[in-house]
């Protein structure tokens, strides 16, 4: 259960021919890429929902928190990134690193944050949709819009996408970075659009109080509240300091897509130096734009009164300017798309990693013999994606894509300090700085944002977890190369 696999056994299953990736990505790829997948529900939908009913202004704050601890995470991440460079990311860090069970167990977790994040993804993308459809006066039956406040619908608009997704993606992985780029630069126009035109209508009240009082949730929390205030006895609250912190567990998702370049290291021409480039990079460009986009949203109108389905694009509306609204919706419904496209591609690198080591059948990770893409694990993954995505609310799900990819940034940090011990000799193009501070700093900054959400998220974690480990008795163990090896 604990039997790794060696860095020099990963590095050389990349290059049996049929199946190796094709490596056509640069540096900047990479950064588009994480641009790309980073900017999207997050700033688009969550900064409203989460400075109306947790932070107000002080959502800005909450960024910051959110941005500091996936700094700490992505130093971790560089590293393995650039001494393992092979599709699969925190899954093959860990298979490196802590052994197979602990790399089952983050590949089944990493579902959470790709398959799950992309489905929530899909439907965020589809609202926008809706509501510019609606301003045009097209407007789909409600059987088809999805599930809203209890309400069955299947959301064709979120399903429609993610299979258009699916076929980009097998055609290969040059044409998708070629699309990425275009829309990265809409999605990053629109950005930068809301912290200009929306800094000349800033009104300095709307500042006031910038950390809203504490006030008692309503209905005084139960599985609602942060486990962290259930564990200490608080009585569950919103707003206040603590305030800030559930709001950053939140707004992590806004964050969610720079480790997913690391899974494209195996693809990219020069892993070594490019990688940890186009984390870092991608990362802090990210941070910056959300400081400031929440910055001037909560500016603009006061929180309370902020929108909770499209924030952005209202603020202007409310603030009497329906162009720029409109253009910030096409934007974001544009810069969306690209989001679900990385976070599919991340899955189904990762699935791919999975299946070529055994734990998942092996036919998944034959390469398509014109594309030179994983077309297997690509469609089997879309069409699951496609489906979740009809029936999916986001409300509900975007708590456990958190949970699910803090977890696996807690594994990446351990596994950084357990490599450096076993296997000192390998070489690094980037070393994480201050081994062991920068990632234990990096679990207990992740742990703490965990403790954050809900307890509900933390049951729902739990439960997906056990399901995971009867899967890997009941096939993986059995079907691992690596244990094949062992035992011949
Ligand atoms: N970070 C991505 C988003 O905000 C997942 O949608």
């Amino acid at each position: 259960m604990f039997r790794t696999k060696t860095v020099e056994q990963s590095l050389r299953d990349t290059e049996e021919p049929e199946h190796a990736l094709r490596k056509d990505l640069s540096a900047f790829d990479l950064t588009v890429f994480g641009v790309g997948v980073v900017i999207g529900t997050g700033i688009f939908v969550l900064t409203g929902k989460v400075a109306k009913e947790n932070a107000g202004p002080s959502v800005a704050l909450a960024f910051v928190l959110a941005g500091v601890v996936c700094g700490l995470a992505a130093l971790c991440y560089a590293e393995f990134a650039s001494t393992v460079p092979v599709a699969g990311s925190a899954y093959t860090f860990s298979y490196a690193s802590l052994g197979e069970l602990p790399a089952w167990i983050i590949g089944w977790d990493l579902i959470l944050e790709l398959a799950l994040g992309c489905a929530v993804v899909a439907v965020g993308w589809s609202g926008y949709i809706r509501s510019l459809l609606d301003n045009a006066g097209v407007h789909l039956p409600l059987a088809l819009s999805g599930t809203h406040e209890g309400r069955f619908g299947f959301d064709i608009l979120a399903c429609a996408l993610v299979l258009l997704l699916t076929g980009i993606l097998v055609a290969g992985m040059k044409l998708s970075s070629r699309v990425t780029a275009v829309v990265v630069s809409i999605k990053v126009t629109v950005v930068l659009i809301v912290i200009v035109v929306g800094a000349f209508f800033i009104n300095g009240d709307n500042y006031h109080p910038f950390v809203p009082p504490s006030q008692s949730a309503a209905g005084g929390g139960g599985y609602k509240a942060p486990l962290v205030q259930l564990m200490f006895g608080f009585t569950p609250s919103n707003f206040g300091v603590m305030g800030i912190f559930s709001a950053a567990a939140v707004v992590f998702f806004a964050f969610i897509g720079f480790d997913i370049v690391a899974t494209a290291a195996e693809e990219t021409r020069n892993p070594q130096r490019d990688v940890p480039r186009g984390i870092l990079g991608s990362l802090a460009i990210c941070t910056v734009l959300y400081v400031a986009v929440s910055i001037v949203v909560t500016g603009m109108e006061k929180y309370s009164k902020l929108s909770t389905d499209a924030p952005l694009a209202d603020a202007f509306k409310d603030a009497g300017h329906p162009f720029w609204a409109g253009l910030i919706s096409f934007g974001a419904a544009v810069g969306l798309t690209t989001v679900c496209m990385i976070l599919l591609l991340g899955q189904s690198r990762v699935f791919f990693a999975m299946s070529r080591d055994g734990l998942l059948p092996r036919i998944f990770s034959r390469v398509h013999p014109k594309y030179g893409t994983p077309y297997r694990s690509t469609i089997l993954l879309g069409v699951i994606v496609a489906v979740l995505a009809g029936f999916t609310s986001i409300d509900v799900l975007a708590e456990l894509v958190n949970i699910g990819t803090l977890f696996a940034f807690v594994v990446v940090a351990l596994g950084v300090i357990i490599l450096r011990r076993t296997r000192p000799d390998l070489p690094r193009a980037f070393r994480t700085p201050f081994v062991p501070v920068i990632p234990v700093l990096s679990v207990a900054a992740s742990v703490w944002l965990m403790l954050n959400l809900t307890a509900e998220t933390w049951l729902r974690f739990a439960i997906w977890m056990v399901v995971g480990f009867v899967m890997y008795f009941a096939y993986g163990q059995r079907h691992s190369r690596v244990g094949l090896e062992h035992r011949r």
